[in-house]
């Protein structure tokens, strides 16, 4: 982009004006962490020139809950009416007048016309501008932040609009967005040369990567192949019948060429087509040799250059026990973000819906991968925008704490899991293995409980871990996650209660009044709670890289509950009715609270507690209680 000296001489003076000229600015945006082991090094060069990116404010979005209640609650009368996503995308685009006001804005602030573009979306107005043109027009300051490993990012504190564009814009970047975590790989500017070298120096940021990643946990146990595992031993070894026998799973899917049901991983993990095998000789025989429908999201590659627990052992999980218990129906495989660069949770989105998807940089560098990717070995094609229908059911065993999302993004994001409902998705997502704490245990401040995002969104179903007492048998009850990992679960610091579970929340927080105060967590009463419901999440034995692993985390339990929905869908299917669609409405109602196994034992401690217990009815460790499946496929499939 160029930017002639005549520009640059007026950006000057628009610089000396400026203070007097915002006195109309309001805070938009601020970061809610200071950044941790990185220090503010200096100011970014005034003639830098960044890609500013404003999300514009969708219209209507007050509406979307209870839009989604309407279409998801049993008892209305539109249950079921799921919406095209034409007709969502409409509904919630930004309108006409936010797109001229914030461009008349612009223009007002010296950038000519042709140097603003609105996205094919609308959703977005990008402009090229100089730092000095950015801090001006947002009243902020960029300061280069540089860690003791010698990566640097720029970020600024804090940013200002002028009180009447605020409602227009909902987020803008690059503004306070953090990447707090040390970084191990070589920032986004200094690519890798390819794949290989990826190995030795170093792997993605990304959800995917082994290092950042918050997968499933195995406690070393090999278990010997040879073990017949009968169903008196799943209290030592779950296999798939100890799930079957637990949870009353005994249906044959009939209508599996209308159903889809995703299952969403990030590169580098990835499945190993022999792990599967081995699992199906042992609990699925007429599965040997049958493999997940891979959709490639932005270069998803199925990866065996890399291989172990940490690279294989979450695509295994996930693939093993959702392929054996929906069994013939396809698991579609959305495997998300090339080898050099990874991918977020909005690359998924991406794909899966075109109006969310920008095609021109909606993602954010820190959280996303940005394609095309240049890099030798990248995938240097357009985003993957709207490849496929959202499938009406999707798992997600990924998380990351919330402290470490911008609000802004999660919000926007969240919306969009609210906009998949709408389509009649059902979105689950593992609730997290670390109690009321974060990824490694981490506490803000030591003490703040850190809950995981995308469970604390209100538009997902978050998936808590029980597990069987040692000793007990499948009809015993379960009782709350603490083997290895601890169910994640609480209150979220970013998104407001529901109303689909304020009955059930505020009948918890009155029976087990919490000894903490605001300091440790959310506590107004008012906030999202989660997780929604459980299922067993310890024991699983599990083919990984040749040996047959115990593995532990909510990264089991949330395929084993998508797989239940999508086997009520097929029945729904098959009875010429739509999916199921979002959950949580379904699931909070009294009238259904007996369709699930209540979880009354155990709690999920973390930062220096106990965390909360578990209790009658629902709690924030394992939800409602696990499914009794045959109940709720009586109750769910003719609705
Ligand atoms: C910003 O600059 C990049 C790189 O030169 C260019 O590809 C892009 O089209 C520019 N965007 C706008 C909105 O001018
Ligand atoms: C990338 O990950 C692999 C597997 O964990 C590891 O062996 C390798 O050392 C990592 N590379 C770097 C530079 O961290
Ligand atoms: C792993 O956990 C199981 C029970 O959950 C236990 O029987 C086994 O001894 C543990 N293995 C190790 C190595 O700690
Ligand atoms: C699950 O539901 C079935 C059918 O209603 C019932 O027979 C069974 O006892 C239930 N299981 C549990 C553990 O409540």
């Amino acid at each position: 982009m160029l930017v002639s000296f005549l520009q640059l001489l007026a950006i000057s003076s628009l610089v000396a004006a400026a203070p007097s000229r915002r006195a109309n600015h309001v805070v938009h945006e601020r970061r809610s962490v200071e950044p941790r082991n990185w220090m503010k090094s200096r100011r970014v060069d005034p003639y830098k020139v960044l890609p500013l990116r404003i999300g514009l404010a969708q219209q209507n979005l007050e509406q979307l809950e209870e839009l989604l209640m309407a279409i998801s609650s049993p008892d209305s009368p539109s249950f079921g009416q799921h919406w095209s996503p034409e007709r969502v995308a409409d509904h919630f685009a930004p309108s006409e007048n936010t797109i001229s006001t914030v461009t008349e804005w612009l223009t007002t602030e010296g950038f000519r016309g042709d140097r603003i573009r609105v996205s094919p979306s609308k959703g977005w107005i990008d402009v090229n501008a100089t730092v000095s043109e950015i801090e001006a027009l947002l009243s902020a300051e960029y300061h280069v932040f540089t860690h003791p490993s010698g990566h640097e990012q720029i970020s600024c504190e804090s940013y200002s609009l002028p009180d009447h564009i605020r409602e227009h814009v909902e987020l803008i970047k690059p503004t306070v967005h953090f990447k707090h975590r040390i970084p191990d790989a070589p920032a986004l500017q200094k690519r890798i040369p390819d794949a290989l070298a990826l190995q030795k120096r170093g792997n993605s940021t990304k959800l995917g990567a082994p290092s950042k990643f918050n997968g499933p946990k195995t406690n070393g146990t090999i278990v010997p192949a040879s073990n017949p595992f009968p169903i008196t031993t799943c209290d030592q070894f779950i296999v798939p019948d100890c799930l079957r026998e637990l949870y009353e799973i005994d249906y044959k899917p009939k209508a599996s060429e209308k159903n889809t049901f995703g299952i969403v991983e990030f590169t580098q993990q990835a499945y190993l087509g022999s792990d599967l095998d081995i699992f199906f000789s042992l609990f699925s025989h007429d599965q040997e040799h049958k493999r997940p429908e891979l959709v490639s999201i932005d270069g998803g590659v199925v990866q065996t250059f890399n291989q172990g627990f940490e690279f294989n052992g979450e695509s295994d999980l996930d693939l093993e026990y959702a392929m054996t218990l929906v069994n013939p129906l396809e698991i579609k495989l959305l495997q998300t973000g090339d080898l050099i660069e990874g991918a977020g949770f909005d690359n998924w989105l991406d794909a899966v819906d075109k109006s969310f998807c920008t095609f021109d940089g909606g993602d954010v560098p820190g959280e996303d991968g940005i394609y095309p990717d240049p890099a030798p070995g990248g995938f240097n094609h357009p985003e993957s925008c709207g490849i496929i229908k959202p499938p009406h059911v999707v798992s997600i065993s990924y998380g990351q704490d919330e402290d470490e999302v911008p609000v802004a993004y999660a919000k926007r994001q969240c919306h969009e899991y609210g906009k998949l409902g709408m389509m009649g998705s059902s979105v689950l997502y593992a609730s997290g293995d670390n109690g009321v704490a974060g990824f490694g245990g981490f506490c803000p401040g030591g003490v703040q409980f850190n809950p995981d995002f995308p469970a604390s969104c209100p538009f997902v179903t978050a998936v808590g871990a029980t597990q069987m007492v040692p000793g007990s048998t499948v009809q015993d009850p379960e009782v709350a996650c603490e083997t290895v990992i601890i169910s994640g679960g609480g209150f979220s610091n970013i998104f407001p209660m529901p109303e689909y579970q304020e009955h059930a929340v505020k009948k918890y927080l009155h029976d087990n009044p919490p000894p903490y105060t605001a300091a440790q967590y959310s506590n107004s009463g008012k906030v999202r709670a989660f997780p929604d419901l459980s299922a067993n999440g310890a024991n699983y034995v599990t083919a990984i890289d040749g040996n047959l692993f115990l593995v532990f985390g909510t990264s089991a339990s949330a395929p084993v509950v998508a797989s239940m929905i999508a086997l009520i869908n097929d029945a729904r299917l098959s009875h010429d009715k739509g999916p199921i669609g979002f959950l949580n409405p379904l699931i909070y109602k009294d009238k259904f609270a007996d369709l699930f196994n209540d979880i009354t034992s155990g709690s999920n401690p973390g930062c220096g507690t106990n965390g909360f217990p578990a209790a009658k009815g629902w709690d924030p460790v394992t939800g409602v209680g696990t499914p009794n499946f045959t109940k709720l496929l009586k109750a769910w499939a003719n609705l």
